[in-house]
């Protein structure tokens, strides 16, 4: 079996990636950073800056060249930003966020895509702020429920392969060491949420989230492709 991972560095993909390579999967993956004790293991890895739309394209084909075929592929990697109001977010920074979490998948799957390889599944982790919208949350939940999109329109030109973009539920990593380091702000409702949340199961690491979501995978293949899943409304 044959899966690429986006964002392996830490995190969910990181999980994902430690997870999968445990169950003897090859496991392709970037990131900036490089995830040593999972290259190690066997990870095919490049470090790519997926902002970069120049190179990152060009490294990512040379990592995944030869490969005719991939069984899931997860759009997983993605930038926060800082909770502020929208006029105090500036145009680079949401240009930097959309560049990330929107048109970095479009030039994953297009390379993904090419050479007449084949892909089963894509899942592609979204996010409860792409349909929430909760004051501050600005290039996140833009750029997250424009990959909802991105995703229904691929579904709808590749029908060969199954489609879902996912929100995980909460994960304890450095999104969340961030959200919930903040303090707390009238304005920005959900960091009371996030900060209860903590350290609680309802928020948990990311392998522990990973094994979850490997169990999910499967599953979604019955819904539509190309639809937004909630696994809290599973
Ligand atoms: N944590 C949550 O509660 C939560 C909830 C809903 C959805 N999600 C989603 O889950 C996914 C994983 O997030 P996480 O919580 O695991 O966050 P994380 O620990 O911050 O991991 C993010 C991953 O994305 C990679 N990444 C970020 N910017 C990149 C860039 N410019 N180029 C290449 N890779 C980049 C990071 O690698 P490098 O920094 O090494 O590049 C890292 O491996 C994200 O899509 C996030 O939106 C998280």
């Amino acid at each position: 079996m044959k899966i690429f991972i986006s964002g392996v560095s830490s995190g969910l993909g990181y999980g994902l990636a430690k997870v999968y390579l445990a169950m003897g999967y090859e496991v392709y993956g970037c990131s900036r950073r490089k995830p040593k004790d999972l290259v190690d293991q066997g990870l095919h890895f490049a470090a790519i800056d997926l902002a970069d739309s120049m190179a990152g394209p060009s490294n990512f084909c040379k990592l995944i060249n030869g490969v005719l075929h991939f069984d899931l592929v997860i759009l997983n990697a993605g930038k926060l930003g800082q909770i502020r109001d929208m006029e105090e977010a500036s145009l680079g920074d949401l240009r930097e966020t959309m560049e990330i979490n929107v048109w970095s998948n479009k030039w994953l799957l297009d390379c993904l895509f090419a050479d007449e390889r084949s892909v089963e599944q894509v899942v592609a982790i979204s996010s409860g702020a792409s349909q929430s919208g909760s004051r501050g949350w600005n290039g996140y939940s833009l750029s997250k429920s424009a990959l909802n999109m991105l995703i229904k329109l691929y579904a709808g030109e590749r029908s060969q392969t199954h489609f879902t973009s996912l929100a995980p539920g909460l994960i304890d990593t450095a999104m969340q060491d961030y959200l919930t380091s903040l303090p707390q702000d009238p304005r920005y409702k959900p960091l009371d949420i996030l900060k209860a949340a903590k350290g609680t199961e309802i928020m948990p690491d990311g392998e522990t989230c990973a094994r979850r979501l490997i169990e999910v995978f499967p599953k979604l293949l019955q819904i539509e492709s190309g639809d937004y899943v909630d696994i809290r409304k599973l």
